[in-house]
Parts: structure tokens; C-alpha cells; sequence
């Protein structure tokens, strides 16, 4: 890949500021899930030990810019990054200055960019603000990779040096493992809410993939092409897409659903069946029959998106059981990402069976999609003007 990588120049007692993205859940001012933080120290760790001075940027959540809210700050993050470098000297601060005073070896976190104003509209001036601060500018903020912002695109462009770092090389490198050439039978399971809002990553997985599984809002929508889906979340308008995807590819619908009827009562019913006052929340065991054998073949797995309302005890089971098939298949080249799916990760305990988990939401989704994302992009005119020089 023709971009610098972070590994590959000198850092020595460079000044480095890192984009990462330590955009963590955070729920009554506790993270619940450290996944994200864990995953960039790696990269922290490697430049402390160049006694590098490293300066680190990230957002959290989406405030509103120029307006400062206890909230989204990122001192829970810098409180728990000191817990895990003891030893390190953190400093933390909402001041962008190119005098901020840290030593070699040491670390300044600089509060949550999205309370600059001109950070989501990519602004030049605060984006040279931020490249002043470094000799080095490193972006390895993939989850964040396709926002094109001051602090992971305007920065790079104008930092004297602009990298990648290992988080962001391991993540293009698992993900073009998993889309470029890869292992067939290829399986994608793709979950969520909304066919709206997947519907070109679904075309393009469904080019490369042997089976297409769907679940939640997305299947509902491709059950609509000839059921009634009484109450459930689907898609009218998309409808007619899903149709002409089914004539083309090979999309798993479910033969079975596990709905909630007007008594709020869990029932499972042929997907044929399905009545006006019922609502889909979960595949029923037939289809789950159905779907652990596709998986249990398959030798490439791409997987985003829960199957049903898995935060609900009764319907749980489809996505728990898939959930188990893709970990309980040893041959394949595994790979997740989104929110949802890192949760359900999480719930069933399936971690170190999974080959590869993406720290991406939107930007693994992105990627799948157009094969690169705009910070990928930018690192890789800022490697081509430097030879051009
Ligand atoms: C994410 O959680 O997907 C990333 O941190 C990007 O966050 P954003 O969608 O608010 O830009």
C-alpha cells in the first residue's frame, strides 16, 4: 500500500500527534465497553517507547461545536489510558497551543476535537493548527476513517509528515483479506434495522458472496416481497430493490420468524403467516437450522448487525445461535465490526473466536463498500506528493 506507515519512519524523540478514535460507549459517566481504548494502545505504547512527546486527539460522541459539555469530555477516557500506562505522565487539556510543554515520553490528550468549531466542516485554519502542534501527524483513528474532518483529513494535509498507524494498517489489511480474493464459500450475515441505510454494501457483498444472510428490519424488508409483516420494521419504498437483489444473488430470507403478537406474547410462525397485529423480532429455530449449515461451510465470513432483538431474553436466540456458528467454525477467516455486532461480541462471549473484529462502525461498512475511505485517501496523496518532491 503506497502510504507511510507510523512503523516504518523514525518517531525518536519526535513530536507526534495521534488521531485515534476513543469514541467509547459511556453510560453514567462509566465506559462499558474499554474494546476501542484497548485496541489503540498498542500503537501509544509503541510510540512511548521511542520517547516520542505524543500529543492525541480524538472525538467522543457528536456535540455540538463550539459549545463545551461535561458529557461528551474525554476525561474518563484520559483517566483510564492513565490506569493503563501507569508510569506515563498524562497531561490532559482543552487548549491547542504549539508551546504546550510535555517531555519525551510523556503524553498531552487534548479534550474532544468536536468542541473545536471547524472540525466536522474539515476547516483549514484549525486544521493547521493542529499540524503545527507535531512534527508527525499519525492517523490510525480508523473507526473514524470516512469523516472527512479537521482532525482526520485537514491535519494529514497539513502536517510535514503524515502516517498510518498499525491499528489503521491491520484493519485495511484484514478487511482487504476478507473483500479482495477471499476464501470461498464466502457468507456474509448482515443484520440491522434499515435496508435504506445498507442497501449498496449489501449489493456489493452480495457480489462477492456465496450466501447473503439477513436479519432484523433488512429481512423484514425482503419478506415483504411477498408476505404480509404486519407491525414490523421494513422498508416500503425498498421493496422493489430487495426484489431484483433476490433474483440476482443468493439471499437467505427466514422460513421462520419469532414474532410478538397483540398479547405481547413470543411466538414463532411460518414467515408465510405472519398476521397484521404481529410484530418479527427474531428468525425461528428452522431458519437457524438452515443458516449454522451455511456457516458451518463457509471459509470466509463477513458479518455486521444482529439478527434480532437480541437485547430482549425471547429474541435472543437466532442471533446467539449464529453467533456460535460463525465463532464455532475454525477453518474460516472471520471477520466483524459495527457497534451492535461488537455488543453482541461481547454478550456471548465469543471474542477470541472471531478473526478479526473491526474497532469500524459506519467507516467498516464504508470501506466494504467503496474499497477505501477518505483518510486512506488523503495518506495516500500525502505519500505521493513527498515522492513527487
Ligand atoms: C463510530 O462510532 O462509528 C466512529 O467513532 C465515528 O463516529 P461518528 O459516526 O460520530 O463520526
Amino acid at each position: 500500500m503506497l502510504i507511510n506507515e507510523m512503523k516504518k519512519i523514525n518517531i525518536k524523540k519526535k513530536k507526534i500527534l495521534m488521531r485515534l478514535d476513543l469514541n467509547v460507549p459511556i453510560k453514567k459517566n462509566k465506559i462499558t465497553s474499554y474494546a476501542r481504548i484497548n485496541s489503540s494502545l498498542p500503537t501509544i505504547k509503541f510510540a512511548l517507547k521511542q520517547n516520542a512527546k505524543i500529543i492525541i486527539l480524538s472525538h467522543l460522541g457528536r456535540p455540538q461545536e463550539g459549545k463545551y459539555e461535561k458529557k461528551y469530555s474525554l476525561l474518563p477516557i484520559v483517566k483510564y489510558l492513565k490506569k493503563k500506562l501507569q508510569n506515563t505522565v498524562i497531561h490532559f487539556s482543552n487548549k491547542i497551543k504549539n508551546n504546550i510543554q510535555i517531555k519525551y515520553g510523556e503524553i498531552l490528550v487534548l479534550e474532544n476535537v468536536r468542541f473545536n468549531k471547524g472540525e466536522k466542516k474539515n476547516c483549514k485554519k484549525l486544521s493547521k493548527q493542529y499540524a503545527n502542534l507535531c512534527d508527525i501527524f499519525v492517523m490510525d483513528a480508523f473507526g473514524t476513517s470516512h469523516r472527512i474532518e479537521a482532525s482526520t483529513y485537514g491535519v494529514g494535509m497539513f502536517a510535514k509528515i503524515s502516517c498510518a498507524g498499525p491499528l489503521l494498517i491491520s484493519e485495511i489489511k484484514s478487511l482487504k483479506k476478507a473483500i479482495k480474493n477471499p476464501k470461498k464459500p464466502v457468507v456474509t450475515i448482515l443484520g440491522g434495522s434499515k435496508i435504506s441505510t445498507k442497501f449498496n454494501i449489501l449489493k456489493n457483498l452480495a457480489k462477492i458472496s456465496d450466501f447473503v444472510i439477513v436479519g432484523g428490519g433488512i429481512a423484514n424488508t425482503f419478506l415483504a416481497i411477498n408476505y404480509y409483516v404486519g407491525n414490523s420494521i421494513f422498508e416500503k419504498n425498498f421493496i422493489h430493490s430487495a426484489k431484483i437483489l433476490k433474483e440476482k444473488y443468493n439471499i437467505f430470507i427466514p422460513i421462520d420468524c419469532k414474532v410478538k403478537n397483540k398479547k405481547n406474547e413470543c411466538i414463532t410462525k411460518p414467515s408465510h403467516k405472519i398476521l397484521n397485529n404481529e410484530e418479527i423480532m427474531d428468525i425461528g429455530e428452522k431458519s437457524i437450522k438452515k443458516i449454522q449449515k451455511i456457516i458451518k461451510n463457509a471459509k470466509t465470513i463477513i458479518w455486521n448487525g444482529p439478527i434480532g432483538v437480541f437485547e430482549l431474553q425471547d429474541f435472543r436466540l437466532g442471533t446467539e445461535k449464529i453467533s456460535h456458528a460463525i465463532a464455532n467454525n475454525k477453518e474460516a477467516f472471520s471477520i466483524a465490526g459495527g457497534g451492535d455486532t461488537l455488543a453482541v461480541i461481547e454478550m456471548f462471549n465469543i471474542k477470541k473466536k472471531i478473526s478479526y473484529i473491526s474497532t469500524g462502525g459506519g467507516a467498516f461498512l464504508e470501506f466494504i463498500e467503496k474499497k477505501t475511505l477518505p483518510a486512506i485517501q488523503m495518506l495516500q496523496l500525502k505519500y505521493l506528493q513527498k515522492k513527487s518532491i
